[in-house]
């Protein structure tokens, strides 16, 4: 039955998301939660699920169908979704059959459940990742039929049998004993202890495993201030990742770069467009407002310039670059252009000082993603420089993400089996002392020597 509801439900999330990056992503972010030029696919207001909620698969598949037929049909959702998103038009995609529309959707489901929260999801995991829990949810909805159903069976043969074996006893002329009702079986002492000792097992096993959670959080991506994208910047451009977190190899913190850094770049880098398809001037704007940096003139602003000043700079320029980049689209709708920048240049204010005399920038917050608890210690340059490991390995592959996200589970077990797994790099003079495993390892005896034999699992050195 499971197997067979599964293939019944037809579609596979693989097959999905290239349909889905090849014919909608252009206009439907793929992240399923937040609108691009197209509302969001799976959140909780837009999306396929409304349709299927609230109408059915089949006004869903001819929405994607032809949207505009829909929309002059009247439906009710599609007009409603069509002036929310000003009239404008959906492609048309005749030729997708059921089973391409069945694999888009269960694709799109399943992002939106949780793509960014699959801890070891690479880019090509995601999917394999999202078909397993598809069957997973269905084959529990089974299950729990099935476990009903089994449970009402035995109910029914325990009662059964009860009944043939008092027929027997009247036959042999035994003492009939008195029928139990239900409800006496249900409040009688066994079944109420034994679900005592169950509650209690079951209780102390969440409560535990709640306690090993806390604190922990693989798998988090909170939204940046800045849409700052690793993808772009150590994926496409290939920037070293050293070259923005230099704390790497010479102290404990990698370090988040400061303002400055990116400002190398972008004084001169004002929109993109290699490989970012639709760029716009606000991101980099944030990042000005930030530094205090008059993107006109090319130079930083006097202090004594005051917010308004600069809002007015950021507004002219804006309007510039946009209108540099998108020529017609810009003359078609000017009007529009103007207030998305306002709405910009209102956000990019917030990095402005106001209470000071002097209008000066106010640093990014950027939201802290790994922090490991205060009593353990753990050092970079440590890892990165003596033990020569790859950021990679650590924080999984940085350059492919968008949004970075906590990779590893930062718990002790994932230390420490680390430390019993991986040799030092013992060649380093600083381990010259060793003189017994150098001896070992002469001879033959030592294959090498891991970061648990000179003491990695001690208590004190990762605990202060
Ligand atoms: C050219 C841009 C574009 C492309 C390509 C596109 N869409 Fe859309 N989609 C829109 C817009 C815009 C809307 C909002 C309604 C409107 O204005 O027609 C929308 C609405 C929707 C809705 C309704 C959402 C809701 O909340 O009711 C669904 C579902 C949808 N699109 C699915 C898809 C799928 C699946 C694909 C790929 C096969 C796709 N779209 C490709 C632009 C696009
Ligand atoms: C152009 C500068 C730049 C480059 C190059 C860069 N990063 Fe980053 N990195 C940032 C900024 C800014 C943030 C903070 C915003 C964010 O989380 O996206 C950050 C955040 C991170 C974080 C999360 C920090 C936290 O809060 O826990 C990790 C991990 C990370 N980077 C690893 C890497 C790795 C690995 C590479 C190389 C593949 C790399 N970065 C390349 C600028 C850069
Ligand atoms: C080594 C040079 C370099 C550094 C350093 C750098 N960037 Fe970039 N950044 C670029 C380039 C080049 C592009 C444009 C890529 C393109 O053409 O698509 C870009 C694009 C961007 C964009 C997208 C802009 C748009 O129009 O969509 C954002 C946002 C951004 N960078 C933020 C940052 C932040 C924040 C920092 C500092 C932490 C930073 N960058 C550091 C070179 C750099
Ligand atoms: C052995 C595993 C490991 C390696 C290798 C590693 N990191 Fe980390 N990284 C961590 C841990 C653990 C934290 C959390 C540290 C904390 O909270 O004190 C962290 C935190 C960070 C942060 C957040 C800011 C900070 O310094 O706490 C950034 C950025 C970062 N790493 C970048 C990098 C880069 C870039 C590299 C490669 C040059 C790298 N990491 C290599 C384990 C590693
Ligand atoms: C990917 C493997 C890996 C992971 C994960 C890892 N380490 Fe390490 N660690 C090493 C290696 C290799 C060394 C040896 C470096 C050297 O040659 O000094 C080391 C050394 C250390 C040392 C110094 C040990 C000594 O005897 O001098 C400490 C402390 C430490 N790690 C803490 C941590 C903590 C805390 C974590 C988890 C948050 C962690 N490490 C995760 C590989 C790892
Ligand atoms: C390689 C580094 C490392 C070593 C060695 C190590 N710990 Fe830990 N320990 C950690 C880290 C990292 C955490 C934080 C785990 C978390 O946040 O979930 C931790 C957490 C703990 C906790 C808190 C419980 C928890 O899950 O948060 C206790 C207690 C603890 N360690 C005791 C010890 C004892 C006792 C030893 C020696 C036998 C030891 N540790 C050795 C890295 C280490």
């Amino acid at each position: 039955m499971v197997t067979l509801s599964a293939s019944a439900q037809g579609g596979n999330a693989e097959k999905g998301k290239s349909l889905f990056l090849g014919k909608c992503a252009s206009c439907h972010n793929t992240d399923m939660k937040t609108k691009s030029t197209g509302p969001a696919l799976a959140a909780d207001a837009y999306g396929v699920n409304v349709w299927l909620e609230e109408y059915s698969q089949e006004d869903l598949y001819a929405w994607i169908r032809n949207s505009s037929k829909m929309v002059k049909a009247g439906h009710p959702r599609a007009t409603k979704i069509y002036t929310e998103f000003n009239n404008q038009l959906m492609t048309s995609f005749p030729d997708l059959t059921d089973d391409d529309l069945a694999s888009l959707v269960l694709y799109i489901q399943e992002k939106g459940k949780g793509g960014g929260a699959t801890p070891q999801g690479d880019q090509g995991g995601d999917a394999v990742t999202a078909s397993n829990t598809e069957s997973s949810g269905i084959s529990s909805t089974w299950l729990w039929v099935l476990f009903g159903t089994l449970f009402l069976a035995v109910v029914l043969l325990a009662r059964y049998i009860n009944n043939l074996n008092r027929l027997a006893q009247r036959k042999t002329g035994d003492e009939i004993i008195n029928e139990k009702s239900i409800l006496e079986i249900v409040f009688s002492r066994g079944v109420v202890r034994s679900l005592i000792f169950f509650g209690v097992l079951f209780g102390g096993y969440m409560l535990v495993n709640g306690a090993i959670g806390l604190g922990r959080q693989q798998g988090y991506a909170p939204d940046q201030p800045i849409k700052f994208s690793h993808e772009l910047h150590a994926g496409n451009l290939e920037i070293d990742c050293q070259y923005c977190h230099d704390g790497a190899r010479r102290s404990k913190h990698a370090v988040i770069p400061a303002t400055n850094t990116c400002m190398n770049c972008h004084k001169a880098v004002q929109i993109a467009g290699k490989y970012n398809k639709n760029p716009r001037t606000g991101e980099i704007m944030k990042i000005y407002a930030s530094a205090g940096f008059n993107p006109l003139d090319g130079i930083y602003f006097h202090d004594s310039i005051g917010k308004d000043e600069r809002l007015a700079v950021y507004d002219r320029w804006a309007n510039q670059k946009m209108k540099d980049k998108y020529a017609e689209a810009y003359d078609a709708s000017e009007e529009r252009f103007r207030t998305e920048i306002a709405q910009e240049v209102k956000v990019a204010a917030q990095y402005i000082k106001t209470k000071d005399k002097n209008t000066s920038g106010k640093p990014i917050e950027w939201i802290r993603i790994h922090n490991l608890q205060d009593h353990a210690y753990f050092n970079h340059s440590q890892h990165v420089v003596a033990g020569k490991i790859e950021c990679q390995t650590c924080h999984g592959e940085v350059e492919k993400m968008e949004v970075v996200k906590q990779y590893a589970p930062l718990s002790m077990g994932w230390c420490v089996n680390c430390h019993r797994q991986t040799k030092v790099q013992f060649d380093n003079e600083y381990y010259s002392n060793y003189k017994y495993y150098h001896d070992e390892l002469k001879s033959g005896k030592r294959k090498g020597v891991t970061v648990e034999d000179i003491g990695g699992l001690e208590c004190q050195k990762c605990h202060y």
